[in-house]
């Protein structure tokens, strides 16, 4: 597997990471032992970066994650990057949520996370959403002091703008910033991405595969309940069926090349920056193979134009998320 770097302190990380969420929630049932499997396969394949969140499944996640630094021994985690991200506020069985950036919480999210991923230190940890309540210096700061603890060893943040990122980074080294990227959500490309370039900061980009939905093996109308993608625009009627047709190109432009939508989409993000690193997300070891080949699947510069005029952003239809999904995200200001 190809190596990438985090941010301006150039920690190398496989080329593609591995998201965990849809092993605890939001895409339907998952296995444990099948999740599991998919996870020391990841480690066989050389994939180092492991993304997860404190409210995966409401700390389940980070306790799966917990379960693989147990059966591998210190020895085999140690070249591991380890993420995970606090910031979103949840109770079990109840809708909605709040957003919590305050220091105190930002420390005691730190040591929850801790306990469950079975660490001494989290290799990055992310502020999930942004409070806009609790001014970025101030977050950075207590994460800076995780650091000087010794309890997180980078930093990054997650949907934040690029003045925030500016900010940020003045205060303490930023390794990442993790935002939606793919070809059908470009909305970095016109400040985040540069903004990144300038300052060394890697981009992860998470939902590269559209939720599944430009792997063109989704069947939109058997999501069964509690699927997140029942309630996003993209995946609803006639935005659905508009964003269907650009898929179905994407399928004709694989096929022509003999690779799967899942690794022309992966290609292409890999294709936008040298510190870009794509986290696609699955339970499963086939499609976590077939991405994982994607490291090696080059696009060519008239490719990637292709790819970008096909899903040019004013041809694709509905909202990324819905409206109670926006809260804590920053919008480009
Ligand atoms: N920072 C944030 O706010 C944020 C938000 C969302 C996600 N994330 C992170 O980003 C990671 C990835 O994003 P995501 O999981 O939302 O979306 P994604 O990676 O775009 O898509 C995941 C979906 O695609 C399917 N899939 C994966 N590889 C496939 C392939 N080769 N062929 C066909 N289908 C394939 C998966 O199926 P199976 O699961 O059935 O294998 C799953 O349903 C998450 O796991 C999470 O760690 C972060």
């Amino acid at each position: 597997m190809h190596q990438r770097v985090l941010g301006p302190q150039q920690r190398a990380v496989s080329a593609m990471g591995l998201g965990c969420m849809g092993m605890s929630e939001f895409y339907g049932p998952s296995d444990d032992a099948e999740s599991l499997l998919t996870l020391h396969r990841a480690l066989a394949l050389g994939i180092t970066l492991f993304d997860s969140a404190d409210t995966y499944g409401h700390g389940h996640n980070e306790q799966l994650l917990g379960q693989l630094v147990r059966q591998i021994g210190p020895a085999r985690r140690q070249p591991l990057c380890l993420a995970s991200k606090f910031g979103i506020v949840r109770q079990p069985g109840q809708a909605g949520r709040r957003i919590d950036n305050s220091p105190a919480y930002i420390r005691q999210a730190c040591e929850a996370s801790l306990q469950r991923l079975g660490v001494e230190q989290i290799d990055l940890y992310y502020c999930h959403r942004r409070d806009p309540e609790v001014p970025i210096e101030e977050v950075v700061e207590a994460m800076a002091g995780l650091v000087r603890a010794g309890k997180v060893a980078q930093i990054g943040l997650s949907e934040v703008s690029a003045s925030t990122l500016r900010r940020a980074a003045a205060i303490h080294p930023i390794a990442a910033v993790q935002t939606e990227y793919s070809l059908w959500s470009r909305d970095p490309e016109a400040e985040l991405l540069p903004a990144c370039a300038e300052l060394g900061v890697s981009l992860v980009a998470y939902s590269p595969l559209g939720r599944a939905f430009l792997t063109d093996t989704l069947a939109t109308g058997q999501l069964s309940d509690g699927d997140f993608r029942q309630h996003s625009p993209r995946f609803q009627g006639e935005a659905a069926q508009a964003n269907q047709q650009l898929v179905a190109q994407l399928s004709a432009f694989a096929q022509a090349r003999g690779q799967s939508n899942a690794q022309v989409a992966l290609a292409w993000l890999l294709a936008k920056h040298p510190q870009l690193i794509p986290i696609p997300g699955t339970r499963r070891i086939a499609y976590l193979e077939q991405n994982a080949a994607a490291a090696d699947c080059a696009l060519s510069a008239a490719d990637v134009a292709e790819l970008d005029k096909l899903f040019d952003p004013a041809r694709v239809q509905g909202e990324r998320y819905p409206a109670s999904g926006w809260l804590g995200i920053e919008q480009a200001m």
